[in-house]
């Protein structure tokens, strides 16, 4: 397994340009399936689970090619309803493919997503709202094996989720009647897939609210383009790591509008940002102030920039408190934070951050996508050399993140293990 090593205490300074967002075109990948046309998706990060997502794709019959942050998918050929726990056990997002089958095929065999490092990862909204719109529902094999014509309905969900509103909305496309959905998941990456389902004839309303409404349509299409909005998480993260290290960091291609939390949050640190049409920059101003943070669904402050707002706390002139309400235990990151002599206790679904002068160097190991950049961010900071282990992670979310980092002056390689 790869391994980066680091050797911090330098201010990050410079620009670099951010990437498509994952969490978008993971749900567009999928909802390709929903017509059979020919998709040409621009914007899109070359990561492993977009990989992941194209694997996924050609299991189904489609015909994909990714060229220079460019997808081609031929939907034409789709005719196998299945997501395959091969795949699936890699990526929770395979289970986006749910819906899409059930909009095509009425029929769908998609694995059971397993868990991850911070609990389980259920996924009941998903079937009992699937189940409302008239599915049939067995498990069987670790699968869910889903069949029936979707009715369409009112759908109601109890707490708000990014993955079942996705999947909800894919399912509506082509039901017999509209479908309504209530409390439903109102994130910009749920926004731009509202905005691809739209090019293909099923109108949308609420697009952006907590109310949508979802009218079928059967129409034939044949040819449709898409352009993914930035990844603010990745925006998120880079931000942050210009306040942390000190330095002077313009990000471009991106949404300022996605990152209204994150700019308060990081001027209330007191960061210097200023913001242009499609990008920010981030200013260190002499200190790091310590800020709470309580991480809640869209618009709040984004639990996949918590463990990130962590690191950059533990270097605070003070303490700090972070309450994570969307997941229960999404601190994996602080036993290894500690490893660099960060100071930080946690209780439930609470952390308390003493903030101190200096990290120093450690080897650490990553245990998700999120966690493992807050470590890359307390590394680049550390005066010396620090390896991070199991980057894999990483790389299932972060495009070229070294190359990024190197090129605003972080000192880092990869150790092909
Ligand atoms: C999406 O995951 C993102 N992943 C996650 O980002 C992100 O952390 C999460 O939304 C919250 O914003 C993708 O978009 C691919 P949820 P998702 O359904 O859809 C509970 C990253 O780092 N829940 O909004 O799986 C769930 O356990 C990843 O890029 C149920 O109980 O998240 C959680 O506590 C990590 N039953 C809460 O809802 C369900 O059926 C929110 O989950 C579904 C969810």
């Amino acid at each position: 397994m790869d391994s980066f090593i680091i050797n911090g205490g330098k201010p990050l300074e410079g620009e670099i340009c951010i990437s498509g967002a994952k969490n978008a075109v993971l749900p567009i990948m999928a909802a390709t399936i929903i017509k059979s046309a020919r998709y040409k998706i621009h914007n899109v990060p070359n990561l492993k689970d977009t990989r992941t997502m194209i694997s996924l794709l050609e299991e189904s019959g489609a015909k994909v090619k990714f060229d220079k942050n460019i997808l081609f998918i031929n939907t034409e050929s789709c005719n196998n309803p299945l997501a395959p726990y091969k795949l699936v056990k890699t990526m929770r997002a395979s289970f986006y493919m749910l819906g899409p089958f059930m909009s095509r095929f009425n029929t769908a065999t998609v694995s059971l997503p397993g868990g991850c490092a911070w609990g389980p990862r259920p996924v009941d909204f998903h079937i009992k709202a699937l189940k409302e719109m008239g599915a049939n529902i067995v498990l069987k094999d670790g699968n869910i094996i889903c069949n029936g014509k979707l009715k369409g309905g009112l759908i109601e969900f109890n707490k708000k989720s990014v993955g079942a509103t996705g999947n909800i909305i894919m399912a509506a496309a082509r039901a017999q009647e509209p479908t309504e959905i209530l409390n439903a998941a109102c994130e910009p990456e749920i926004v731009d897939l509202c905005n691809f389902v739209e090019l293909m004839g099923i109108n949308i309303e609420g697009i952006g609210t907590n109310h949508l409404t979802i009218y079928p349509n059967n129409d034939d299409i044949s040819e449709i383009k898409h352009f993914v909005i930035p990844d603010r998480i990745e925006a998120g993260t880079f931000m942050i790591a210009a306040l942390m290290t000190k330095g002077d960091v313009t990000i471009s291609n991106v949404n300022p509008n996605h990152l209204e939390i994150v700019i308060k949050k990081l001027r209330e640190a007191g960061a210097i940002i200023d913001i242009e049409e499609s990008s920010i920059r981030v200013i260190y101003n002499g200190k790091i102030n310590p800020v709470d943070i309580e991480t809640k669904e869209y618009p709040g402050y984004p639990t996949d920039l918590q463990a990130q707002w962590m690191s950059l706390m533990t270097l605070s002139n003070g303490s700090s408190n972070i309450i994570e309400n969307i997941y229960k235990d999404r601190f994996t990151h602080i036993s290894e934070l500690i490893r660099f002599g960060a100071e930080i206790s946690f209780e439930n679904n609470q952390a308390i951050i003493k903030g101190i002068k200096n990290l120093i160097p450690a080897p650490v190991m990553s245990t998700d996508i999120r966690a493992s950049a807050s470590l890359i961010l307390a590394a680049l900071t550390a005066d010396g050399e620090s390896s991070i282990s199991r980057i894999y992670h990483i790389d299932r979310g972060y495009e070229d993140i070294e190359l990024k980092i190197k090129k605003i002056g972080g000192a880092i390689k990869r150790i092909n293990s």
